[in-house]
């Protein structure tokens, strides 16, 4: 099911994945346009909690909950606190837990939001609508800072650059739009072969640092694995090597394969049990169809994984 606006990435593969059944209840901690909620809740006869950090998202949602009666709840909420929202509106652990990272095409299609560099707009970029923007970001951190941010968040190699000639325009007037922004990273940086916009970078690494995405995800797999039961899935998909990163990290970790890098050494014996069995050392990417029909999804990874009986580590020590 696609809702409008934003045409949901790898929905079969991630419906697939989670395998909802009767009587189950799931978690889509990136409600979005609800796609893979309604995707599920139209798979099998289940409930799903979803969150969304984004207020405009929350209330899309009660439309949707409108067509499936008590089975679909919509709260507005961070993946920081998806463990509060699961023992408030769900008794017990859940079945699955989904997380579809980045931003929504209604949120990039909003140029009020200013997520967008194709397009002028102010240059805000917050999911939840507080908390510091982009423009925070551009106007006061130190050239240093601003440099080791984009250099960072955005893994842009003219990082210094863009820095500098940020600092240098600000010093005129405050920079306060995506289109200025935008023309100050072009002036810097040259278009790569693959022609991707120069600007592609730096407004990565504003909207990670803006929403603090990483560190969001970072807390948002350990309360996934705090809440779900044994044999419950974790499905996630990233979008860039970062957040991708992450995910395989925490995996690998989780699933006990960083303390046995090897068949040929020793079974290391200490330490906590492993929470999750990897489904697949692989990522699963869209198909090249997928691609064609929906640019977005290019650079889309899928991982999964099932929760073993062991403790959470957390509570593991
Ligand atoms: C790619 S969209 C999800 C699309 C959805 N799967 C669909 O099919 O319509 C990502 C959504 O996650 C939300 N989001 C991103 N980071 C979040 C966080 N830390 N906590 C809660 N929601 C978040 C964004 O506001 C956005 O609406």
């Amino acid at each position: 099911m696609t809702a409008p606006g934003h045409v949901s990435v790898l929905l079969d593969q991630v419906i697939a994945a989670l395998g909802p059944r009767a009587g189950e209840t799931l978690v889509d901690a990136t409600f979005g346009g609800g796609g893979y909620s309604a995707g599920l809740l139209d798979a099998a006869d289940c409930c799903v909690l979803a969150l969304d950090r984004d207020p405009e998202a929350v209330v899309r949602g009660r439309d949707i909950a409108a067509r499936y009666p008590g089975r679909l709840t919509v709260v507005e909420g961070r993946f920081s606190g998806l463990g509060d929202a699961v023992s408030r509106y769900v008794a017990g652990t859940v079945d699955g837990v989904v997380f579809d990272l980045g931003v929504s095409s209604f949120q990039l299609d909003e140029l009020e939001r200013g997520f967008s560099f194709r397009h002028d707009g102010p240059l805000d970029m917050r999911m939840g609508g507080d908390g510091r923007s982009a423009a925070d970001a551009v106007n006061h951190l130190t050239e240093v800072e601003l440099a080791d941010l984009i250099g960072r968040l955005g893994e842009e190699r003219r990082a210094r650059a863009v820095a500098r000639a940020i600092v240098a325009a600000r010093r005129a007037a405050p920079v306060a739009r995506t289109s200025e922004l935008a023309e100050i990273v072009r002036g810097v940086v040259r278009r790569s072969p693959d022609g991707i916009d120069p600007a592609t970078r730096t407004f990565q690494a504003l909207r990670l640092w803006v929403n603090d995405e990483l560190g969001e995800l970072e807390q948002g797999l350990v309360a996934a694995e705090a809440v779900l039961r044994e044999g419950g899935r974790l499905v996630v998909v990233a979008f860039h090597s970062l957040e991708d990163r992450i995910v395989k990290r925490f995996l690998t970790e989780r699933s006990g394969a960083a303390a046995n890098p090897s068949r040929h050494m020793p079974v290391a014996t200490s330490g906590p049990a492993p929470t999750f069995r990897v489904v697949s050392r692989k990522p699963l990417g869209p198909t090249d169809d997928e691609i064609a029909d929906n640019p977005r999804a290019r650079s889309a990874r899928l991982r999964v994984a099932v929760r073993t009986d062991a403790p959470a580590w957390r509570d593991a020590a």
